[in-house]
């Protein structure tokens, strides 16, 4: 095997893209009031605004879509999914859903009882929003080592398991609902769990007899990274690791736009509770639709049936990380500052370091994305203080601790050509980077802002 593998796989269908001219993307990105979200895709070149439902599905997933058999009820492909549920995650149970916000909005009234906080490393916005809509409270109790980008750590997506006891300590095991983790830690920059921190927390669960639960989004992202990162695992299976990491809880929420290598879908999966998997079926009824289909079409299912098997295949996720850490590299090399050690989904650029002179509240991540979309017709997406609002009660702008632009790698997409474009736009900017501009509302929602905000450059 040569150190530098190319793609497991040859490229059957294309899809066109085109660079519109620049005078054109400045008059675009102006009409949408420098919001990258209010872009039509056709105007976009190079398109990182999500890894999500965005990726190339293979011909044996197409090849499943003719294979849908879309009854109501009792679906064949229903039970093919289960299968690979069974053989993949390790569970006795499984409800489909539409997507992961879907499986939050069934699965958390059955868990979280009002004034109750679920204990995450980091959770996803859908995630907290769920857990807040069912009365709760998200706390994020990730290691610290996650907010400093430019120190390496190998799994920085790391619960910090003295901040777990204490708050568990100090607030009562009964003010808790349940132990959340993420894998990988989206919000901490794509960045790994590893197994030895699973136990810890299944530990401490145990211990006070709470459960732990995983949002499992990127699933086989993470145990790559234990596979190549954990002392004792460089030997065993992606699926070993798998079936191991989900040993230590008693369920699952997933977006399977994810790493179940599918435009739409999602799920619940429950290891042995009978009653949580019967609660579970009965709110998915009115929710989602009949427990064997819950949103999701025969065909739909059949793609993540075969999605799941395509990927846990160590080339693939070999080629998948390999790309992201790429693209880190080159970006690195350039003198980009970036989240350290570069995650599995995305590469994070550290935009408060980039643009020191763009205070928070005038959105230095947010001034780099309409600057790089600008420069090459590149969409990136801000994880910053424009993300994060402001305060329900003062209604002051918060304070992020990191001003982050994510460029989000779609799996099986681009090559390492786009890559190699997207790093050239990072030189140019860098050149100029004094003369960026920070951002100002000219219309501001009050909820979920970041998605439909209208801004002006500050001048
Ligand atoms: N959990 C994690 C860790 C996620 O990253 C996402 C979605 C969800 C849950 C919700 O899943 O979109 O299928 O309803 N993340 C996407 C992103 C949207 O761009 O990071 P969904």
């Amino acid at each position: 095997m040569y150190d530098k593998m190319a793609e497991p796989y040859r490229i059957k269908m294309v899809e066109k893209i085109r660079l519109i001219p620049r005078e054109e993307r400045e008059r675009k990105i102006k009409e949408v009031g420098y919001n990258q979200f209010g872009l039509k895709s056709e105007d976009i070149f190079i398109d990182l605004l999500t890894d999500s439902g965005t990726g190339a599905m293979s011909d044996n997933q197409w090849a499943g879509l003719m294979l849908g058999d879309e009854s109501y009820a009792g679906s064949r492909n229903y039970y093919n999914l289960q299968d690979s549920v069974n053989d993949i995650i390790g569970y006795k149970y499984f409800v489909p859903t539409h997507q992961g916000r879907g499986a939050e909005n069934v699965l958390f009234p059955l868990l979280i009882q009002e004034g109750q906080s679920v204990l995450g490393n980091m959770h996803f916005d859908t995630t907290k929003a769920h857990i807040e809509l069912k009365g709760g409270r998200a706390v994020n109790l990730v290691i610290d080592d996650a907010f400093e980008t430019q120190k390496e750590h190998p799994f920085k997506g790391n619960f910090d398991i003295h901040k777990l006891t204490n708050f568990i300590e100090d607030n009562g095991v009964e003010k808790c609902a349940f132990i959340l983790i993420t894998v990988t830690c989206n919000s901490a920059g794509g960045q790994p769990v590893s197994m030895e921190n699973i136990k810890a927390v299944k530990e401490i669960a145990d211990r006070y007899g709470l459960r732990v639960f995983f949002d499992a989004a990127r699933f086989a992202e993470n145990a790559y990274f234990i596979k190549q990162r954990e002392k004792g695992y460089e030997n065993k299976s992606i699926v070993e690791i798998i079936r191991e990491m989900f040993s230590y809880g008693e369920g699952l929420t997933m977006s399977a736009k994810k790493d179940g290598l599918v435009n739409m879908g999602g799920m619940i999966a429950i290891k042995e509770d009978e009653n949580l998997y019967e609660g579970a079926r009965k709110m998915v009824i009115p929710m989602e639709g009949f427990p064997t289909y819950g949103g999701l079409s025969g065909r739909d299912m059949e793609a993540l049936a075969r999605g799941l098997r395509e990927v846990v295949e160590e080339d693939y996720l070999q080629t998948r990380i390999g790309q992201v850490e790429y693209l880190g590299r080159k970006l690195d090399e350039a003198g980009i500052p970036i989240q350290k050690p570069v995650g599995g989904h995305a590469v994070f650029v550290d935009a408060k370091k980039m643009l020191p002179h763009i205070p928070y509240n005038q959105f230095p991540a947010q001034a780099l994305c309409v600057e790089l979309y600008i420069e090459a017709g590149i969409r990136a997406v801000e994880i910053g203080s424009f993300l994060l609002g402001r305060d329900p009660d003062t209604k002051e702008q918060l304070k992020s601790p990191l001003e982050l632009l994510r460029l989000t790698i779609p799996r099986r997409m681009y090559t390492n050509n786009h890559m190699d474009v997207i790093v050239e736009a990072f030189k140019n900017i860098n050149k100029k980077k004094d003369q960026l501009k920070g951002y100002d509302f000219t219309y501001e929602p009050e909820v979920l802002r970041h998605f439909i905000a209208r801004l002006k450059p500050v001048e």
